[in-house]
């Protein structure tokens, strides 16, 4: 870390600056303000993929548990999701905002838990240096998000936190926080793939509406990078089945029947059925078609993954959406 980024850290938390990558993510999830979130977000992750962060953890020390739930301004009142008003569809100028509003509340919540996945799990897990690689890119992506979201939000005569915010957001995280695999499979592929399907929709909205700059921030600047998100969920899913086993209690074992499809490796079969059998323990009722099966394809997040889990689209109206 270089002298700016100390002070930067020092001024804005009165607090020693951190000095592993792990310090910086516990320190981001303990900062209210959004924009300090995401600005801080930036830094640790530009630090980090320069190198001037030596150390993922400290290898001599356990680093603290993370917050259950990481610190959110005072300035945003959440509603429970049964109590949100409608969004609409982005026939008016209050449904694009409220649409817009949405979307920025998504994106802090995702900067949360991209720190939160590397304080809760990078240490405890040995993870290696290309997992904190991935996350903290991950990170600073959802920070940028946030922060063009929140910009248009400005330039619209209105600010994140003039409208209430849904308040389920973290409740996943919070029932994957014992396991990296259900985190990585829940959060990582379910909802960022989830977000690749409903995205085009969301687009075409803010066009279909006038809002051609909305539209373009979102296809130009966050569709391509959510599917480098999706990716890394299923990258490191991949990655913890394969390793070879330790004592580490917190993997979940591989369910005993037999791989069925010959067209696939036997230990990517393997692999795709336990990722089935986290979701189904983990994830509340089928996923919802219709799939973006070409930018799923583009994240490595083949049919053979979610397909066996989806609910057929005529029984859809019976699902409650997921999707903010
Ligand atoms: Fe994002
Ligand atoms: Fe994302």
């Amino acid at each position: 870390m270089d002298a700016a980024g100390a002070t930067a850290v020092d001024q804005a938390e009165g607090l020693p600056p951190p000095k592993t990558l792990v310090d910086w993510a516990l320190q981001i999830l303990d900062t209210a303000d959004p924009d300090e979130k995401a600005r801080l977000g930036d830094l640790a992750a530009t630090q980090w993929l320069r190198g001037a962060i030596p150390l993922p953890y400290d290898p001599a020390q356990s680093p603290r548990a993370p917050p259950d739930r990481p610190a959110r301004s005072d300035a945003v009142r959440l509603l429970p999701p049964s109590r949100m008003p409608k969004l609409g569809k982005g026939g008016s100028a209050q449904s694009r905002l409220a649409m817009l509003h949405s979307l920025a509340h998504t994106e802090s919540w995702a900067v949360d838990l991209s720190w939160d996945i590397v304080a809760r799990f990078g240490a405890q897990l040995h993870m290696p240096r290309e997992f904190f690689d991935d996350f903290a890119r991950v990170a600073q992506d959802e920070g940028r998000h946030f922060a063009v979201l929140s910009a248009r939000l400005r330039e619209l005569g209105s600010h994140y936190g003039a409208l209430p915010a849904h308040d389920g957001l973290w409740d996943s995280a919070m029932s994957t926080s014992h396991c990296l695999l259900a985190r990585l499979a829940v959060e990582h592929c379910v909802h960022e793939a989830r977000g690749l399907d409903v995205l085009p929709t969301t687009i075409s909205r803010f066009r279909a509406g006038g809002d051609e700059q909305t539209a373009k921030l979102l296809e130009d600047i966050i569709y391509p990078e959510e599917v480098t998100h999706c990716a890394a969920g299923v990258r490191w899913f991949r990655y913890l089945c394969l390793r070879p086993r330790t004592s580490d209690p917190i993997i979940h074992p591989i369910p005993e029947s037999k791989p069925q499809s010959s067209e696939l490796p036997e230990s990517g079969t393997a692999i795709i059925k336990r990722f089935h059998s986290i979701v189904r323990e983990h994830f509340r009722g089928p996923l919802k078609p219709p799939f973006n099966t070409e930018a799923r394809k583009a994240a490595g997040f083949e049919p053979a993954w979610y397909e066996p889990l989806a609910v057929k689209e005529a029984e859809t109206q019976t699902i409650e959406p997921r999707e903010v």
